[in-house]
């Protein structure tokens, strides 16, 4: 142990402080030999104090502190002093003063480090995860994860506030469907079986209802085998909550109580509340996708009706097969090169388009190489549909409506982006609501739930439920972000025969239903009284939050796009002798 047992930390002295006699501990952030005199800025998570080295103080003193190099870490002693005039740092909190150092401990060497501590950082992402620990040493990242911290703590006493219990789910469970593959672990006790690891806590908090704890939340890491895009981690943490005897608004209520603390306490920002809702339906028809950015306009708009007398084969065929001609209007864009075209028709063809119809809005009507199929009349009314005036551009895709969806959605965030269309500095919030139960999956002829597999159907709908299912409303709700997926509930279904009749039209019958989820309906049966509930996407928040791209930045360990960590190079290969333990033979 040090002798020098710190009295401040590096970011506390003020002038009030000048003549005190101090400690400091930390690392070398930075030393200037200044030959005389040697000046370190010594830094620890509080801030930077600089120390100074007077060769007056005694040669140990002078030659201990020419050996300091960046990243050592060591204690001071020293008295604290006013910076000479002229030589104060207006860019630290620590600026007006300096600490003339008296005693020097090297506590620890350090090598030097593959990148610097600073605040910018120009290196790859995998030099930083490989050396995470020095990343997270840097400022920013610390602030970070700082301010994770503290939108935890404001969501745990907000909810302890309300009444809320937290309260810890297994780890080591049995299969939770959220959509994604399971994470298996092996039993080595009961050979041949396997947990999975929880994609959700979804049945326990729906357990736990039956169990008659009534609010219940949990800031708890859930884990799922899905290929990893940007906003999404193999294992992740999610706020999540779960309530009695209420209905959507109830729950809605609470999260918007939740959003306006966290702005409030942790950003020092007012957000509206309530939010605007919309509907599914209107989220896919204005913006081709269910978390609409609605910081910009440029809705989508369908022309197949208007464009289907005309004589342009690619639209009439698109039309014959079922397909359908939407398109959006670029705003003032209409001076985009054949160049600038090509490359919007080759970024929507990374999602399907087969290609871009285009018309630029010229005083004199529309033009582009196409306009010979259609007559003046259909140009006109194209125009008068996409709001069109002189100086636009309306560009289209013609084809299935999950592929003209997908594909317009995203030239939608692209032209925003490009145009400048997004203020990145607001926080626009909304909710999606009335969500279809169940999504027809054409590729394995069969129907899906589009949440979960417990989320209640709209009681109207029940009556019809087996026979037109895709017309089943769910009592769901999305919260949306920015554009992107914060959160997402519903109110659950809390009857065994409601249950078994959605097991039933997903394919799941009954035998199989009570192999899988016997305890959910076994529980359903002994009083469940009706609950929902929400979770929303912690790393997400912070993410957005912090107006950063990648949930990388605010997890302190990450995996990579492959799922390994680079730090600790998981997943590995392990012992012959835990295999044979474990009953498991690899091929
Ligand atoms: P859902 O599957 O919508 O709902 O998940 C809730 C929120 O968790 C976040 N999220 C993720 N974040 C990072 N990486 C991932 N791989 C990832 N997957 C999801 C999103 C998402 O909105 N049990 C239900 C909730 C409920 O019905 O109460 C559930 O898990 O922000
Ligand atoms: P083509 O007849 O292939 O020369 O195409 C004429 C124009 O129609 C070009 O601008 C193409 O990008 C566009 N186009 C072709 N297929 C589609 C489609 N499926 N949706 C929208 N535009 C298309």
């Amino acid at each position: 142990m040090s002798k020098l047992k710190r009295t401040h930390t590096c970011g506390q002295l003020r002038t009030k402080d000048i003549k005190t006699t101090v400690n400091l501990s930390g690392w070398v952030n930075s030393v200037r030999d200044h030959g005389g005199l040697i000046f370190i800025d010594l830094r620890d998570r509080y801030g930077i104090t600089q120390v100074v080295f007077n060769p007056d103080k005694g040669k140990n003193l002078y030659e201990t502190a020419q050996q300091l190099r960046h990243e050592y870490v060591v204690a001071i002693q020293g008295t604290v002093s006013a910076r000479p005039a002229g030589t104060t740092n207006p860019n630290l909190d620590t600026g007006e003063i300096e600490v003339y150092a008296d005693t020097i401990e090297i506590l620890n060497k350090s090598e030097t480090p593959p990148f610097e501590i600073g605040n910018e950082s120009n290196v790859s992402l995998e030099l930083r995860l490989k050396h995470r620990y020095l990343d997270l040493r840097r400022p920013i990242m610390q602030k970070r994860l700082i301010f994770r911290h503290k939108i935890c703590q404001t969501i745990r006493e907000y909810f302890d506030r309300l009444n809320f219990v937290d309260i810890e789910t297994p780890v080591l469970t049995k299969s939770t469907p959220e959509g994604a593959r399971d994470y298996l672990v092996p039993s080595r006790i009961n050979l041949g079986k396997f947990y999975a690891l929880p994609q959700s806590p979804q049945l326990f908090k729906q357990i736990l209802m039956v169990a008659g704890y009534d609010r219940y939340f949990q800031i708890v890491r859930c884990f799922r085998d899905e290929d990893l895009r940007a906003q999404r981690q193999p294992e992740f943490t999610q706020m999540d909550m779960e309530m009695s005897f209420v209905d959507e608004n109830d729950i809605i209520q609470v999260i918007e109580g939740l959003m306006a603390i966290i702005f409030n306490k942790v950003i020092g920002k007012k957000i509206a509340t309530p939010f605007p809702r919309i509907s599914y339906k209107e989220a896919m028809t204005s913006y081709g996708c269910d978390a609409p950015d609605l910081r910009f306009g440029m809705k989508i708009k369908d022309i197949s009706d208007i464009v289907k007398t005309s004589s342009f084969k690619v639209f009439l065929d698109v039309i014959k097969s079922g397909g359908q001609i939407r398109g959006l209007n670029a705003t003032g864009c209409s001076n985009y090169s054949r160049k600038d075209i090509d490359d919007l028709t080759a970024f929507v063809g990374q999602f399907g388009a087969k290609g871009l119809a285009w018309f630029k809005v010229e005083e004199t009507g529309l033009t582009s190489s196409i306009t010979k199929f259609f007559s003046a009349e259909i140009l006109e009314k194209i125009k008068q549909r996409m709001d069109a005036k002189s100086g636009d551009l309306l560009l289209f895709v013609a084809d299935k409506p999950k592929v003209v969806c997908q594909s317009l959605a995203q030239l939608r965030l692209h032209l925003g982006h490009k145009n400048k269309l997004i203020d990145a500095n607001t926080f626009n919030f909304s909710w999606v609501v009335d969500f279809p139960l169940f999504d027809y999956n054409e590729d394995l002829k069969r129907y899906e739930a589009l949440h979960h597999p417990f989320t209640s159907p709209h009681p109207d709908n029940l009556p019809f439920m087996e026979e037109r299912p895709l017309e089943v409303k769910a009592r769901a709700y999305d919260l949306v972000l920015n554009g992107v997926e914060l959160g997402g509930g519903s109110i659950r279904i809390h009857t065994p025969e409601v249950q078994k009749r959605v097991f039933r039209l997903l394919g799941i019958n009954d035998e199989n239903a009570y192999k899988k989820f016997g305890f959910l309906l076994d529980a359903l049966k002994y009083g469940a009284p009706p609950h929902g509930g929400i979770a929303l996407g912690i790393d997400r928040m912070v993410t957005l939050l912090s107006q950063l791209d990648d949930i990388r930045e605010v997890i302190a360990f990450p995996k990579t796009q492959k799922a390994t960590c680079l730090m600790t190079d998981a997943p590995s290969e392990v012992d012959a002798e835990q295999l044979k333990e474990l009953g498991i033979r690899l091929v």
